[in-house]
């Protein structure tokens, strides 16, 4: 458990960071461990998943969570999960209408379009764990050319300003995390999950070269596809590729 379970954390508002993602980590070093929110208006060096670059003009949404867990390691692999859930909970809470839906592990999709990404990172800290949770959704533009269609808020009809959008977010993690309970609540994290995940029982390929159906999460949120031979394969990180349903549903 952390702080006191019915306060919001804080937010930190910079005008202008590297990365919120690093200032966060930075703080973690400094020994400030307790639950707040880094965000700023830009990031010069934002980061991605999988040592990819977050473009992070004026006008998104940047932020990062501090939060400490007394949870088993292995089970903080599933916040990944829990922080998707309520990216996507800020964006329905902002207004959008068409479907909003969950690419594994946590992208946030609107009308099948990238609006949102999460990068999760831990950090030890004299025995216990921290875990950085930095988002950042599309609120006013998106970068063209990426591996998967992206799009933004205003594209919606939508205008909300950085700071409003993390008001929901703010409210939707911690309601969030409160499920989520250390991961004493991960059965149910994994079926709200599921209920908005884009493709299940769609043909999709791993890194790895691996394909096969996409049939649900295992215990750590893992993604589980059965392959071809009937056997199950499971999926811990890593792109993932959907063969047929890219876009739809
Ligand atoms: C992805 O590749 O989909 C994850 C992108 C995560 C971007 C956010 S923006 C706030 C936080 N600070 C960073 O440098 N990255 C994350």
């Amino acid at each position: 458990m952390n702080g006191s379970p019915g306060a919001l954390p804080d937010v930190i508002w910079n005008d202008s960071v590297g990365s919120t993602n690093d200032e966060a980590q930075a703080r973690v070093a400094r020994e400030d461990c307790i639950p707040v929110w880094i965000a700023a208006a830009e990031q010069t060096c934002g980061k991605g998943r999988l040592g990819r670059h977050w473009v992070s003009k004026p006008g998104n949404l940047y932020a990062s969570l501090i939060w400490p867990s007394d949870a088993e390691p292995r089970r903080l692999a599933s916040l990944s999960l829990v922080a998707g859930l309520a990216v996507r909970d800020a964006v329905v809470m902002a207004g959008v209408t068409a479907p909003v839906q969950l690419k594994w592990p946590n992208d946030v999709l609107v009308g099948g379009k990238k609006v949102s990404g999460v990068l999760i990172e831990t950090m030890d800290r004299a025995g216990s764990r921290v875990v950085i949770v930095g988002c950042g959704i599309n609120l006013l533009h998106h970068p063209a050319d990426t591996r998967w269609p992206a799009t933004n808020i205003s594209a919606c009809g939508i205008i909300i300003e950085p700071r409003d959008m993390l008001e929901h977010l703010r409210s939707a993690m911690h309601t969030r995390l409160r499920q989520w309970a250390d991961g004493a609540g991960l059965a149910s994290i994994h079926a709200d999950w599921m209920n908005a995940a884009l493709g299940c029982g769609g043909r999709i390929s791993v890194e790895g070269g691996k394909q096969g159906v996409f049939t649900g999460l295992n215990e750590d949120g893992a993604l589980v596809l059965t392959l071809d031979d009937g056997s199950a394969w499971t999926h811990h990180a890593g792109d993932v590729e959907w063969l047929d349903q890219r876009g739809s549903s």
